[in-house]
């Protein structure tokens, strides 16, 4: 039985993946299951916290006692986020976030005309809701005390973009996965190095989601405000 060192905690996690719709039956999307952001609801709640799961496109069971927010696009998670977020101690965004959206949505479906070539994507920024909660790299919160967490998915020189995305963002904690198109996405086991703000570096071996989740509460646990509790 895992220790209750949640209890008396809010925690929010974000899992799955954005999709960005260009027209009724077309979005740019990613590949993430939601696997490991289900597998850290799951073990926060072993651990007695409350908790808040937002899900985007992942059509995962609801795990039992999570608060479930369904979402689809990156602005509506934002706006999860950001209500979820506000009495929360932490955050941890697992979500696979489209840092891009079409500019436009075209309401009837994008046809192909003989003799014409596709017309390009004009895409535009989407928000970037862990750097916003994290206040960015400013060392400005805007909720002070609360741990925030995220993910980097990387392909390439993983720890040195991992570092500078850490810097970037301004979270307390970041978790670099190395990732590819039959690595980590849709798998039920991971292998990732945890970042810390504080200079700390923590190798995670490949093994299940839920045993890389609960080390991420490990390493959230003692950074929880205690005048919160
Ligand atoms: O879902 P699974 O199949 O189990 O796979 C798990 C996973 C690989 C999706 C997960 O472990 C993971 O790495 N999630 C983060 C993926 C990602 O979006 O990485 P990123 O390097 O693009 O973003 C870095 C961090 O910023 C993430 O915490 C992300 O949630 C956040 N972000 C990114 C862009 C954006 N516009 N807003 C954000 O908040």
């Amino acid at each position: 039985v895992a220790a209750p060192d949640l209890s008396g905690r809010h925690v929010v996690v974000s899992a799955g993946g954005t999709r960005e719709p260009l027209d009724p039956v077309r979005f740019l999307g990613n590949r993430s299951s939601g696997k490991q952001g289900y597998a850290l609801a799951r073990t926060a709640l072993a651990r007695g916290a409350r908790v808040t799961l937002i899900e985007a496109n992942t059509g995962l069971p609801d795990p039992a006692g999570a608060d479930i927010v369904r979402v689809g696009t990156a602005v509506q998670l934002r706006e999860a986020v950001l209500k979820a977020a506000a009495d929360a101690d932490a955050v941890v965004m697992a979500a696979a976030v489209a840092d891009f959206r079409p500019e436009t949505y075209a309401t009837g479906k994008i046809k192909k005309r003989d003799g014409h070539e596709p017309e390009p994507i004009a895409l535009v920024r989407n928000p970037d809701i862990l750097a916003e909660i994290a206040g960015g790299g400013t060392g400005e919160r805007p909720r002070p005390g609360q741990v925030v967490v995220g993910f980097a998915a990387e392909t390439d020189d993983v720890l040195a973009n991992g570092r500078r995305k850490l810097r970037r963002k301004g979270c307390d904690l970041l978790v670099v996965n190395e990732v590819g198109e039959r690595k980590t996405f849709g798998s039920e086991e991971n292998e990732a190095v945890v970042l810390g703000a504080d200079g700390t570096q923590t190798p995670v071996p490949h093994g299940p989601k839920d045993t890389l989740a609960d080390l991420v509460w490990d390493l959230v646990v003692p950074r929880l405000d205690p005048s919160r509790r």
